[in-house]
């Protein structure tokens, strides 16, 4: 089995938390949602029942409302900021109060395609809570049933500090308290990787608001600091909708089909909302100033992921991947390279992260585009094998950037390169990793 291969078992063993996986150790020392269900496909390769339990673990902080919130903090750690007395939504807050990218039905619908009845079973569990989970983005974050979703903060896009929020941000005002709290992420990451103080301030400022209103999701919705409409979201989630009635109709659940069908074509229906045709792409919609974004991301060019626009938008977004891939040496940056906001090495801004060229390989294969989805894979797998599991990478040099030994970049490099790994020689392994040290 190769080196590589190890080092990621290795990366992933050693975030683990006792069932399940922080995403680095230090700069995010909790559970995250999308992280742990991208974390889990990577798992699903040499452990499966770790696999289940890290999804167990996850969906076990839904609330009863049906949201699963982007961050559970299962223990203290006073390193991590803004932890849950900041969120606070009573005394016993042990969560985020906002979601993350809905992928969570897709990664169970992979792990189920290639599994076998014990995959089915562990799914058929979790099915319930899945469709609670997708009831609520209708319900929570379009009331109005105008066929999108809208988020109610940047970090609800899994996308913090993309330019796509940055006229949303600028508007907000900043309460006056806001300024006495201390970031903990710029003394693990250099800051020219990280978020600026202004973008932080404001996000606090949404958080703070969040708190006031005791997270209410009207309150949130239609008066709420921020609102935008967010490809990202969007996209990920008409495809895991599409992979929950995959799923659905595998385990035969026939009173459930016609229930995400409607959803399905609610949301086909929606997407338009973001194509912009100044850009010719699908973009952000910012709803607080009534606005796009003129920023094409990679979250645009998840929307061939999700199937999604008609075929020539699909065409228009084919040919941006195209161009985009003619000016960087490495796929697919977060950001276009020709925006006047791009920076190769900031966060959301221009660097590349490998669970969305994931995505947006399986959407470029879906399209027939064979060659582009393979370009990005192997971009994907050099990054990692000349730079390690970084967190996010500079499209023009390369060089990894942010955390280090990160999971979801592991779990990735594991999805990409599963036919090398070696099954029989997985047992050996993993007996081994009692030696592993927790660093
Ligand atoms: C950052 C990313 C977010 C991710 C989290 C943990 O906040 O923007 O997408 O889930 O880090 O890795």
């Amino acid at each position: 089995m190769g080196k590589m291969i190890e080092e990621a078992i290795k990366v992933i063993i050693n975030n683990d938390r006792g069932g399940f996986t922080i995403p680095t150790n230090r700069l995010y020392p909790h559970q995250w949602n999308w992280d742990s269900a991208f974390t889990a496909l990577g798992i699903s390769l040499f452990d499966k029942t770790r696999s289940w339990q890290e999804l167990i673990m996850l969906i076990n902080a839904q609330w009863r409302d049906g949201m699963i919130p982007h961050i559970i903090f299962h223990q203290n750690d006073p390193d991590y900021f803004p932890g849950p007395d900041q969120w606070k939504i009573n005394a016993k807050s042990k969560t985020s109060c906002h979601s993350q990218p809905p992928v969570l039905a897709s990664i169970i619908w992979q792990m189920v395609k290639r599994g076998n009845e014990y995959d089915k079973l562990k799914a058929g569990t979790l099915f319930n809570s899945i469709m609670a989970y997708h009831k609520w983005y209708f319900l929570a974050r379009d009331p109005s049933k105008e066929g999108f979703i809208s988020i109610v903060h940047p970090w609800e896009s899994g996308r913090d500090n993309c330019p796509d929020w940055d006229i949303g941000l600028e508007n907000i005002k900043i309460p006056n308290d806001i300024s006495s709290y201390s970031r903990r992420d710029i003394s693990h990451v250099d800051k020219s990787e990280r978020p600026t103080k202004d973008h932080y301030d404001r996000f606090m400022s949404i958080l703070h608001f969040g708190r006031n209103c005791n997270w209410n999701k009207t309150i949130m919705h239609f008066g709420g600091p921020f609102s935008a409409v967010d490809p990202g979201v969007n996209f990920i989630f008409l495809r895991a909708n599409k992979d929950l009635l995959l799923l659905a109709k595998h385990l035969n659940y026939i009173h459930v089909i016609d229930e995400i069908k409607n959803w399905i074509s609610i949301l086909n229906k929606g997407c338009q909302k973001m194509w912009n045709e100044q850009v010719k792409s699908f973009t952000a919609f910012d709803r607080r100033n009534n606005c796009f974004s003129d920023a094409i991301t990679n979250a645009s060019l998840l929307s061939l992921y999700a199937g999604a626009g008609t075929s020539k938008q699909k065409k228009y977004i084919v040919d941006h991947c195209k161009r985009i891939l003619d000016i960087c040496s490495y796929g697919m940056p977060s950001l276009d390279p020709n925006h006047q906001s791009f920076e190769s090495k900031r966060y959301w801004r221009g660097p590349i992260w490998c669970v969305m060229n994931y995505m947006i390989a399986i959407g470029l294969e879906d399209e027939g585009e064979y060659k582009i989805a393979e370009k990005i894979r192997n971009d994907t797998i050099k990054l990692i094998e000349s730079y390690g599991m970084a967190e996010y990478f500079d499209p023009h040099t390369g060089v990894g950037l942010g955390g280090k030994d990160f999971s979801w970049t592991a779990a990735i490099y594991l999805e990409l390169c599963k036919e090398k790994i070696d099954v029989s020689l997985i047992n050996n392994f993993k007996n081994k990793k009692n030696g592993f040290n927790k660093t």
